[in-house]
């Protein structure tokens, strides 16, 4: 009896000091250029999305993500946010996302995946260790709007999304769409985006900050 403890004692000290080596001697390796084994990747990917589906669960989505005037919301914070790392349909990421590991998925297909409550979570949370940040700070409602042009996205052709983006910025641009009211300043009535007014045939463009 004696002898297994002090065996088991004598493997766990071995443990501890292996871990202590790997993470104290620098042996694991951070570098975004180092991929995971195949393994940890499954493990990673499947605690990914068994966490996304169990936070998810309780949050009711609104019956209106269909709404013209949601997917017009979502594709205003998409093209400003989103597609400079996930791509857009014409749109190519830019080159800041092809350094990236995780490298950002194209969501084409994404709201197959996950249903809308569950995008709702992952806008709202973003996913650590991967860079894909919160979005928290931009209130339900857009939230879900993103979430309605995510529901959109597998039927959008380049030149549907080109006009999804001039319609979004007919209706106030970036953060205006609802009239929100910005730093104190009710700035419903401004245009964000006069170069490019109702009908103004412009190219979806990922950088419009
Ligand atoms: C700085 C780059 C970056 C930006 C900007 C960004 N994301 Fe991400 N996003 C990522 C990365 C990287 C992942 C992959 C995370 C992973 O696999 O662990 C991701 C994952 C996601 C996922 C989950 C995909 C899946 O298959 O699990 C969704 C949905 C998503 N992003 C939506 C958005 C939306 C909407 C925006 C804009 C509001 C946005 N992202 C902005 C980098 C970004």
């Amino acid at each position: 009896m004696i002898k297994i403890i002090g065996t088991i004692i004598v493997l766990v000290l071995i443990g501890v000091a292996g871990g202590a080596a790997t993470v104290y001697g620098g042996v694991y390796n951070v570098a975004a250029t180092a991929q995971h084994w195949p393994v940890t990747y499954q493990v990673l990917d499947m605690a990914r999305i068994r966490s996304i589906k169990a936070h998810a669960e309780g949050i009711v989505a609104p019956d209106d993500l269909s709404k013209e005037a949601r997917v017009v919301g979502g594709t205003s914070h998409f093209s400003e946010h989103c597609s400079i790392c996930h791509s857009a349909p014409g749109v190519e990421a830019e080159d800041m996302a092809e350094g990236m590991y995780p490298k950002p998925p194209m969501l084409t297909d994404v709201s197959k995946r996950y249903t809308p409550a569950q995008l709702f979570w992952i806008l709202q949370h973003g996913i650590k260790m991967s860079g894909m940040p919160s979005w928290a700070d931009h209130g339900d409602e857009a939230l879900w709007d993103m979430v309605a042009f995510l529901e959109k996205l597998p039927d959008l052709s380049p030149a549907d999304y080109a006009k999804l983006v001039v319609a979004a910025k007919a209706a106030g641009g970036h953060h205006m769409h609802r009239g929100m009211n910005m730093g104190g300043m009710d700035m419903s009535g401004m245009k964000m985006s006069p170069d490019a007014p109702a009908g103004t045939a412009a190219p979806p463009s990922s950088q419009q900050h």
